[in-house]
């Protein structure tokens, strides 16, 4: 038995999960296996109901999950920047609480027609983000007369060797090319990052090809030369970005899928887009990054190697087949939330 927490929080959360549970049903059902599922409140929807983005209760039942999937936090409502806390907090902290450092964030680009790029076909790139470290966690503070503000930037050794040991071993089992992306020429704490990195790798993959690039110019590259990287390692907030710009080479934030994982289980499971508060609730939200995000639990945390795959064959095969949701381009009939769900459950069981 497999026990699921799901996470649907704000916006178009709650109908991408309805979809990924869905999915995951068909493909219990065709393997037999047994998959339990619990929701729990995270983000703005736990505001609401307890004042808390992240209630103990919800830790407690990841905690005793073998694997989370999460909608999206976050939404106007909650934006006031006044408030004591937001929804984002919940997110944040639950990464923090499980210790769920490394961020997989696979770029795949199986429809070239579908992106704003002349030619994207073949780009194959896996992004492992730092997610509980960086400025994202460092200390932060707003002066009394509400002047100043700071947000820092901290990297300790062992947080960056353990993130370049994730990634190295991905590397590993791909085309054995790793590209580390700092801030080195301006920032000390990205100093610390090049030199920790460049020791790991010397001392302990040496077998990899392994390089370095300066955010900025890396930001122009996955652009120019999407097809010279493989695996990319960076810090929390250069990563936040960039895969959002990656997200451009298959055409769609709708599409991409991510992977929180930690030392041990669970892991956290999500797509790498927002709550899009604007379409939430018309049952136009694209579920296949959900989708894709459950096949990804059940590759890394339950070890359902043949089932992911299904998955990942299903959505192909819809897509393929020319169904999308708005946020895709193409020349194929449009399709509904529920509708692409509903085609990638079939498309699992047959
Ligand atoms: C992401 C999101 C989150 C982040 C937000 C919602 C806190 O943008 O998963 O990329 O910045 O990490
Ligand atoms: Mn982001």
């Amino acid at each position: 038995m497999s026990h699921f927490t799901l996470l649907p929080g704000d916006g178009i959360g709650p109908e991408v999960i309805a979809q990924a549970k869905k999915v995951l049903e068909a493909v219990s059902v065709r393997y037999g296996l047994d998959f339990t599922f619990e929701e729990q409140l995270i983000g703005g929807v736990a505001i609401e109901a307890t004042g808390d983005p992240l209630p103990s209760s919800t830790v407690e039942a990841c905690r005793a999950s073998d694997a989370i999937l999460l909608g999206a936090v976050g939404g106007p409502q909650w934006d006031d920047p006044s408030a004591e806390t937001r929804p984002e907090d919940g997110l944040l902290g639950i990464r923090s609480e499980l210790g769920l450092y490394a961020n997989l964030r696979p770029i795949q680009v199986h429809f070239p027609t579908a992106s704003p790029l002349r030619d994207a076909a073949g780009v194959d790139i896996l992004f492992v983000r730092e997610l509980t470290g960086g400025i994202y966690f460092g200390p932060s503070s707003l002066s009394d007369d509400g002047m100043v503000a700071r947000s820092e930037m901290v990297y300790a050794v062992p947080e960056i060797e353990r993130i370049i040991r994730v990634a190295a071993e991905a590397a590993r089992g791909r085309s054995g090319k790793l590209t580390s992306v700092d801030k080195a020429n301006v920032l000390e704490v990205s100093r610390l990052w090049r030199r920790t990195a460049a020791r790991v790798m010397a001392d302990e993959f040496p077998d990899i090809e392994y390089e370095v690039v300066l955010v900025d110019a890396m930001a122009m590259h996955l652009l120019s030369r999407p097809r010279d990287f493989d695996v990319v390692v960076t810090g929390n907030l250069f990563g936040d970005i960039l895969t959002d710009e990656a997200s451009m080479l298959p055409g769609s934030l709708g599409l991409l899928p991510s992977a929180s994982i930690g030392d041990g289980p669970p892991g956290l499971y999500e797509p790498i887009h927002g709550s899009a508060p604007d379409i939430a609730g018309k049952n136009l939200a694209n579920p296949l990054a959900t989708i894709l995000a459950a096949a990804m639990a059940l590759r890394h945390s339950l070890d359902l190697l043949e089932p992911a795959a299904a998955i990942e064959t299903a959505v192909d095969d819809v897509l393929a087949a020319g169904l999308r949701t708005a946020d895709v381009a193409g020349t194929g009939p449009t399709a509904s939330t529920t509708e692409m769900g509903d085609a990638v459950a079939r498309a699992v069981s047959m």
